[in-house]
């Protein structure tokens, strides 16, 4: 009997383990081992800890903040054993900012070595208690061990764009705090808004911190829309202090970010002197690059010395983030004082006249013990030395920067930018642009591949990037914070070897669950169904899914929401019939996240075989040379749905091979046409034909002349056309010309379906 109870208790302790679920935290911790018990925590469990240390009882302190929000009630301290959270500091427990959290049937003792691995402990703890409080709350034992793959992991909030007010601003802080992100990259000046008090400069706050009005809508829009309304505020010294002070105790580095020489209209609206052009300016109220940049002149160094002396005294950050992206350089090419220094410093050109300016910065900042970070412009014309580079435009100023061995921060626009679309949905609430939907923020590895191991060491860690150009409230700043951010989170903490993105979304599921009792907004396009038509194997065929890769896809061909019983896609299966197919996910039965549609008109290329003769940009060819015969018309909207393909400064050239000779009667063709986005319908399209894809007829062609229209139609009527290939020739537009959004440089173009009739 004895023996019985035993193995019954072994065995019953083994299935306990392997029916462990996957624990809710986010990022996922370096080891979890699931122990046999569990702890019951209720009004008498007590917390022990060196209650004379100042840095633990933050740790603890959060808890119970936390605790009497959660349940209603806070713990005392004590000396108990028994029914205890035990914090401690432990010597060689945990790498830096790691620990060891125990959950045992009598304690939890969390051990780390700094204190601030005591926090995250905390946070990992807070995180597996259950959605719903109760009196007593039964946590399973278990031991994890953890420490972060990176030592920087950031957030950057843009509000200079929109202001936020200190609660919102804390608000924000608390969600690094819980997902373990330790920068909070504070973006403090724009063009269209200066947001901290600097006592020496009052009309920074009088004038700078304000504008007359904002844009309404996309600003690519024409004619442009103002929304008539005032718009502004700053943070005065006292409450940007308050918030640093809300940041250290959740141990989080504020990184403030006074932007030069671009991006500084506001502060010339306030004081002229500090701009090139003899001539007042208004604060910004339309968004994009404004050409109004600080003149390299000693009044503008003597007024940003004087700045970053009272910004200095704020912030105790090592490191000063000086702006240096996007400075158009045409005021300096004009202008005197600009091109004297030119000569005096026997510079090459006003690229190395930026980074004259930067260097000078820079030498001032380290004068105060110091360290600047800046985007990765500052590498043109030559890198200041001991610059911490921002790499955005891509990963390549990163690498360049890392390879030169100056510590660098990952934050490419095409993972780490939160301020683009998470969604193609029609419904979706109006972004800057571009797609980064949750599964590619969550593919990041921030270690470009052309490292070596010891150029990887430059790589700090990366960031999200929150730009409020379209986020004007807070509910829409938390719509596109998360969860994006907690993705990003989890590659900085957690490292590539912990990421497994299904359980992620398993994971996310809980906290989605929290966010919606606390009345946190947050993007949910999980199931939301996505449909493409894919050319394959002579046919088209759905390609449909969903980011969590749950549930089946069911569809339907007339236009109706799909019903449980509507039949499953196949991606094996050839359609052949046009209608209007929409695509809806189901689980259990039900009908989940947001139906797709897709209008599918057969013609005679639908289907078949194209050659492209000029490769597209790989960030605009997502859905494959076949996305332009795959009977789906693209957005009037955007071109970035899949179904356009997007040729940079090149010329479109492609065969359609229609399998069989035919009579060819129409060509139609659709180009986007947007020359704010500097996209250009093409200046001529060439048509001919061939039976044999060798000998083409001679070419019908068109000239395109493109009026506002986003969109440029076009039907080529052809005569006398009878063929099995077809071949397209699509002149690009050329340069830019001057006075337009990009002049100089090579138009885009966008190319959709090519309809043959
Ligand atoms: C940036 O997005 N201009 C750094």
């Amino acid at each position: 009997m004895k023996h019985l109870l035993v193995y019954l208790s072994l065995f019953l302790s083994v299935l306990v383990k392997a029916q462990s679920p996957t624990l809710p935290i986010i990022p996922i911790p370096q080891k979890i081992t699931a122990k046999a018990g569990q702890f019951e925590l209720n009004a008498q469990t007590t917390l022990r800890f060196d209650l004379n240390n100042e840095q633990i009882a933050l740790a603890s302190n959060y808890f119970n903040q936390w605790l009497s929000k959660y349940a209603g009630y806070s713990l005392s301290t004590g000396k108990q054993d028994k029914n205890s959270i035990v914090l401690e500091l432990t010597p060689g427990v945990g790498q830096a900012e790691g620990y060891r959290l125990q959950i045992s049937n009598d304690q939890i003792k969390i051990q780390a070595w700094q204190p601030a691995g005591l926090f995250y402990g905390i946070q990992t703890l807070i995180q597996l208690f259950p959605v719903q409080a109760a009196a007593s709350t039964k946590l399973a034992a278990v031991e994890i061990e953890d420490h972060p793959a990176f030592a920087y992991r950031g957030a950057m909030l843009d509000v200079g764009r929109y202001f936020f007010p200190v609660e919102q601003v804390k608000a924000f802080i608390d969600m690094l705090a819980r997902y373990k992100i330790n920068r909070f990259h504070w973006h403090l000046t724009e063009d269209q808004g200066w947001r901290i008090e600097i006592k020496k400069y009052p009309k920074l706050q009088e004038v700078a911190a304000w504008r007359s009005e904002s844009i309404v809508g996309h600003y690519n829009t024409s004619p442009r829309k103002f929304d008539g309304q005032k718009h502004g505020g700053y943070y005065t010294q006292e409450e940007v202090k308050d918030i640093v002070e809300y940041a250290r105790k959740r141990f989080i580095t504020v990184i403030p970010e006074i932007e030069m020489p671009g991006h500084a209209q506001a502060a010339i609206a306030a004081y002229p002197e500090l701009g090139c052009l003899d001539e007042k300016l208004e604060v910004g109220k339309v968004w994009g690059v404004s050409s109004n940049v600080f003149c390299p002149n000693e009044a503008t160094f003597t007024f940003l010395e004087n700045v970053l002396s009272e910004v200095m005294a704020l912030f105790p950050s090592p490191y000063i983030h000086i702006g240096g992206d996007e400075c158009p350089k045409d005021q300096w090419k004009t202008n005197a004082t600009a091109q004297a220094i030119i000569k005096r410093e026997k510079l090459k050109d006003e690229h190395e006249l930026q980074s004259y300016f930067i260097r000078r910065m820079e030498k001032f900042v380290n004068q105060q013990g110091r360290q600047i970070i800046g985007w990765d412009e500052i590498l043109e014309g030559g890198l200041a030395p001991n610059a911490t580079v921002m790499s955005w435009r891509g990963t390549e100023g990163g690498i360049e920067a890392a390879k030169q061995g100056h510590n660098v921060i990952m934050t490419p626009t095409s993972y780490c930018y939160l301020d683009y679309y998470q969604s193609l949905h029609a419904d979706e609430p109006l972004a800057i642009g571009g797609f980064l939907p949750l599964e590619k923020v969550y593919s990041y590895n921030p270690i470009p591949a052309e490292l070596n191991a010891e150029q990887a060491k430059y790589i700090l860690g990366a960031q999200a990037n929150l730009w409020t150009e379209y986020i004007s409230t807070e509910s829409k700043l938390q719509y596109m914070f998360s969860p994006r951010a907690q993705a990003l989170a989890e590659t900085t903490w957690s490292g590539e070897s912990r990421k497994n993105f299904p359980d992620f979304v398993q994971r996310l599921a809980v906290h989605m669950q929290r966010w919606k009792k606390e009345g946190y907004n947050f993007g949910n396009h999980l199931y939301d169904a996505k449909a493409m038509a894919k050319v394959e194997g002579n046919g088209v065929k759905f390609d449909a899914s969903n980011s969590a890769k749950q549930g089946t896809i069911r569809y339907s061909n007339n236009g109706s929401v799909p019903t449980a019983s509507s039949p499953v896609v196949d991606a094996n299966q050839a359609i052949t019939q046009s209608g209007k197919y929409v695509f809806q996910t189901f689980q259990e039965g039900q009908a989940i996240g947001r139906s797709a549609s897709l209008e599918l008109s057969f013609h005679q290329a639908a289907g078949k075989k194209i050659t492209l003769n000029s490769e597209p940009a790989k960030q605009y060819s997502a859905g494959g040379p076949g996305s332009i015969i795959n009977g789906v018309i693209g957005s009037d909207q955007r071109f970035n749905d899949a179904e356009w393909l997007g040729f940079s400064g090149k010329d479109f050239s492609a065969v359609i091979d229609l399998g069989k000779s035919s009579s060819l009667k129409q060509v139609k063709l659709r180009f986007f046409n947007n020359p704010s986005q500097w996209v250009y319908a093409p200046s001529e399209v060439k048509v001919s034909w061939s039976n044999d894809g060798q000998n083409f007829s001679k070419n019908q062609s068109s000239k395109v002349s493109a009026g506002q229209d986003k969109i440029v139609a076009l039907n080529l009527a052809l005569k006398n056309a009878k063929g099995r290939y077809l071949k397209l020739e699509v002149s690009n537009f050329g340069e830019i010309p001057a006075g337009a959004p990009g002049a100089g440089s090579k138009a885009w173009l966008f190319v959709d379906e090519i309809v043959v009739e």
